[in-house]
């Protein structure tokens, strides 16, 4: 079969809600992906940020295959002998009382609002159904009504209401706005994402969530960090949050706590907020399988052992440095933190980040624009230097190709 026939196949059998690059890929390992052709490419998108290990790592690979042959799932009906072992290892590695296991990023964040809803109304006091989150403008958290309630992208949520109450939205990056809003006696929570991934990698001012946290903190409001794409050393720290010492109440992470193997998500908290659920309030037939958790570990430990924070932390600089000196009118603004960047691209002669896109993806990089005029930048993080040089010399070469 041709690539063409692999894309008219998803095209007439798959629903439509993707619009992806017309590539074809069939393999991978670490940094790199190959096509159905075998033209081979840096992956510079790791699956929104999932694959930070590096594709098909055969560390996580091997925790899979060995668990697969034990034992998949029991669900949560009967105990297993692998989800106490993973509970232990990732608490102590993020340092909470306890993980509330999920599969999908967005479960996590619904897991999150259920959890603070129910904070409120039985350590706050507030009263019932009077419960409110406060969140911000253009965030990402995920596709369910809920989560698409709180979402200011009318691509998100046009066409799919009526939706869910209980949210009140300010601009992100706005601590006057987020005092005026805490001043409701009704809120349960603040959610935050640390950096804005999807919105197109926006990046807060410095002191900007040690504040926030301060000011919930003095309203006895829960701080949510949501770090599904920003957590597990993406942004240069364990988690982004950590740039700032700050250490959220309540913690969403999902992508990759598996490395890219298989949908495994979960929140955390210490017990006087994790307890609040009880025994049938919340869970899900996969959450807490002893696959995921045999893959988490082993995700976890590759990010600790190969010191991916501090990688991305060194390479993600010179990346910044390196696309900051490159000369295109078509480059308005670099941005980012680690390995999580994005370059503003300014449209000319008609020719805009998606040409860019397909033109990086014909010189051998992988990318998706975000938000028309945005790209995201985000290899896996086991790339080394000379690697990221290289990539650079082939998003300037395409930049200068399309702009020319
Ligand atoms: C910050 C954030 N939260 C939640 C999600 C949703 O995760 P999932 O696609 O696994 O449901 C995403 C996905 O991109 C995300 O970036």
């Amino acid at each position: 079969m041709k690539p063409q026939d692999y894309i008219a196949r998803e095209d007439k059998y798959g629903a439509h809600n993707y619009h992806p690059l017309p590539v074809v890929l069939e393999r991978g390992e670490g940094v790199f992906v190959w096509d159905v052709a075998g033209k081979k490419y840096f992956d510079f998108l790791s699956a929104y940020s999932a694959v930070n290990q590096g594709h098909c790592h055969p560390k996580i690979v091997g925790a899979l295959t060995e668990q697969a042959k034990k034992l998949t799932l029991t669900s949560r009906a009967f105990y297993n002998n692998v989800l106490g072992e993973y509970e232990e290892f990732a608490t102590k590695y993020f340092g909470y009382d306890k993980l509330l296991p999920m599969n999908s990023g967005a479960e996590a964040d619904e897991t999150a609002l259920k959890l603070a809803r129910k904070w409120g109304y039985m350590k706050k006091g507030i009263a019932e159904n009077e419960a409110k989150i406060i969140v911000c403008a253009d965030n990402f958290h995920g596709r369910t009504i809920t989560i698409i309630s709180m979402s200011t992208d009318p691509d998100s949520y046009g066409g799919f209401g009526p939706y869910t109450p209980g949210f009140v939205t300010i601009p992100y990056n706005d601590l006057n706005a987020l005092a005026e809003a805490l001043k409701d006696k009704n809120v349960a929570a603040f959610l935050v994402e640390p950096i804005q991934g999807e919105a197109g990698v926006f990046v807060p001012d410095a002191g900007y969530l040690k504040k926030a946290f301060d000011m919930c903190k003095a309203n006895n409001v829960l701080f949510i960090a949501d770090e599904v794409q920003t957590g597990i050393a993406r942004t240069g720290k364990l988690l982004a949050c950590d740039h700032e010492g700050v250490h959220p109440d309540i913690l969403i992470l999902g992508k990759a706590l598996s490395g890219g193997v298989l949908p495994v998500s979960a929140v955390f908290a210490n017990d006087e907020i994790m307890l609040c659920i009880k025994p049938g309030e919340h869970g899900s037939t996969f959450g807490g399988n002893p696959l995921a958790g045999k893959v988490a570990i082993a995700a976890l430990e590759v990010i600790r052992d190969e010191k991916l924070a501090e990688n991305a932390e060194k390479l993600g600089k010179i990346f910044r440095n390196k696309l900051t000196e490159v000369k295109s009118d078509m480059i308005e603004l670099v941005r980012g933190k680690g390995l999580l960047n994005a370059i503003v691209i300014k449209p000319k002669n008609g020719k805009t980040a998606w040409d860019v896109c397909v033109k990086m993806a014909e010189n051998g990089l992988l990318a998706k624009p975000t938000h028309g005029h945005i790209i995201r930048f985000a290899p896996p993080l086991v790339i080394n230097e000379a690697q990221i040089l290289e990539a650079v010399e082939i998003i300037k070469k395409s930049i200068a190709e399309i702009g020319a």
